[in-house]
């Protein structure tokens, strides 16, 4: 086991085909470790169990986890399995608040702010069961908020007499500050708790949060922030945002097991938090209750400090640069290919990119899975699509065993699928 344990339109130009000609970017030679010389794209692959014979553009939904972080997890497990008592009770409650203050030094957050949680789903429902609700209240989302937080705000809001806003996010959209300008226009006085998303999930924009957390929390609202998609995508310094609670996953963009997600909460936005699952530890506070929500496996969470050894063995910055630059330089190939425009600037997005789909392309979600099934299933191309105000959206993932030719088939395929 790790002794640490703690863990847009597009130009006419022939652009796209002269960025494909390139090689793609080397990591530069930081001497962080053995991969510090290591190409990204294919080559990494084999570190992964992805089947090779699929075009995965899909880090997003559920992440990916590296075979050296699945074998850290087996030996923590192993390590459980052969003396259950002892590493529940005398080992488990030191090495989960070691494994917080890890975490926390990754993102700029203190240990004892954090608290485990088995995904962001769970973080905010956390939140949202906690807030001392009252008839009458608001609560605050973004049309681009995911499904299940939707869902959630709605199960509390039916439960307290609480009414459910959305700030209509404008898209396709010129500049991020008309994500600030829908959110400030959508808050009312009676607003008390607004969710933020950092990375929205069906059209991949990445929000200015910090503007649009200072101008909700100058009118008294609470804000959390849905960073599912954040940590390993963005650099981040959740301690700088301003807000009073960041869910984060680290099984997305991180590399981590599945079921390895954080609930950050500011000092004074700690007191009253309880997880949706109460057990042993009720009334010790804040981090303390989430430490034990019942017997589970933790093996996600402590695992960590191999997933913080591989991320930062890649070289964090290089790969965050990589991911970026080559999500951007497959939309480009494929809006010049389909004749389409990025519904965004470039400084919107990250690893992930929407595209719009050529021609009409109108569509609700179901028809967006359907297409994602035939992609899947004649192509081998996985790749999710989106439906934003009934047009249909493709959202591309670029992750380090990614490389061009993986999105060119794409361009081909999809076109054919949609005559
Ligand atoms: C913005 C956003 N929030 C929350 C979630 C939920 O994540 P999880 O299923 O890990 O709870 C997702 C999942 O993709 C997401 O994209």
């Amino acid at each position: 086991m790790n002794s640490k344990i703690r863990a847009r339109p597009v130009g006419a130009n022939s652009f796209a085909t002269r960025v494909w000609d390139e090689s793609p970017p080397t990591i530069p030679a930081t001497g962080e470790n053995s991969f510090a010389r290591t190409r990204f794209g294919h080559a990494l692959r084999r570190r992964f169990l992805l089947d090779p014979s699929v075009r995965f553009l899909n880090h997003g939904s559920y992440g990916a986890t590296p075979r050296a972080v699945l074998a850290a997890q087996e030996r923590l497990r192993r390590r459980l399995e052969r003396q259950p008592v002892a590493f529940m009770q005398d080992f488990l409650p030191d090495a989960l608040r070691r494994t917080a203050a890890d975490l926390g030094d990754f993102i700029g957050a203190r240990g004892e702010d954090l608290a485990f949680v088995e995904n962001a789903t769970a973080g905010i429902n956390a939140v949202f069961q906690s807030y001392p609700w009252r008839r009458g209240d608001e609560l605050l989302l973004s049309s681009h908020v995911y499904p299940a937080v939707r869902n959630a705000a709605h199960h509390v809001a039916a439960a307290h007499g609480v009414k459910v806003r959305e700030a209509r996010i404008p898209f396709p959209l010129d500049h991020p500050r008309e994500i600030a300008e829908a959110y400030a226009a959508a808050a009312g006085s009676r607003t008390r708790l607004a969710v933020v998303d950092h990375i929205a999930s069906p059209s991949a924009l990445i929000f200015p949060v910090r503007e649009i957390v200072t101008g909700l929390k100058a009118r008294g609202i609470r804000v959390l922030v849905d960073g599912a998609h954040v940590p390993g995508m963005l650099a981040l310094a959740v301690g700088k945002l301003g807000a009073d609670w960041y869910v984060g996953n680290c099984h997305k963009w991180l590399f981590a097991p599945k079921g390895c997600g954080f609930l950050w909460a500011a000092a004074d936005a700690q007191r009253g938090l309880h997880p949706t699952v109460i057990s042993n530890r009720y009334g010790e506070g804040f981090p303390a209750e989430f430490d034990w929500c019942g017997t589970r496996d933790p093996s996600a969470w402590l695992t960590l400090g191999a997933v913080l050894d591989f991320y930062r063995g890649l070289g964090a910055k290089a790969l965050r640069a990589y991911n970026r630059d080559l999500a951007w330089r497959a939309a480009r190939l494929l809006a010049e290919a389909w004749q389409v425009a990025p519904p965004a600037p470039r400084n919107c997005f990250g690893a992930m990119v929407t595209l719009p789909l050529p021609g009409k392309a109108g569509g609700d979600a179901e028809a967006g899975q359907r297409l994602r099934a035939r992609l899947w299933k004649r192509h081998r191309i996985e790749v999710p699509l989106f439906s934003i105000d009934g047009r249909l959206y493709l959202r591309l993932s670029a992750q380090v065993y990614n490389d061009p030719d993986d999105y060119k088939g794409l361009a081909a395929a999809l076109p054919a699928l949609l005559t």
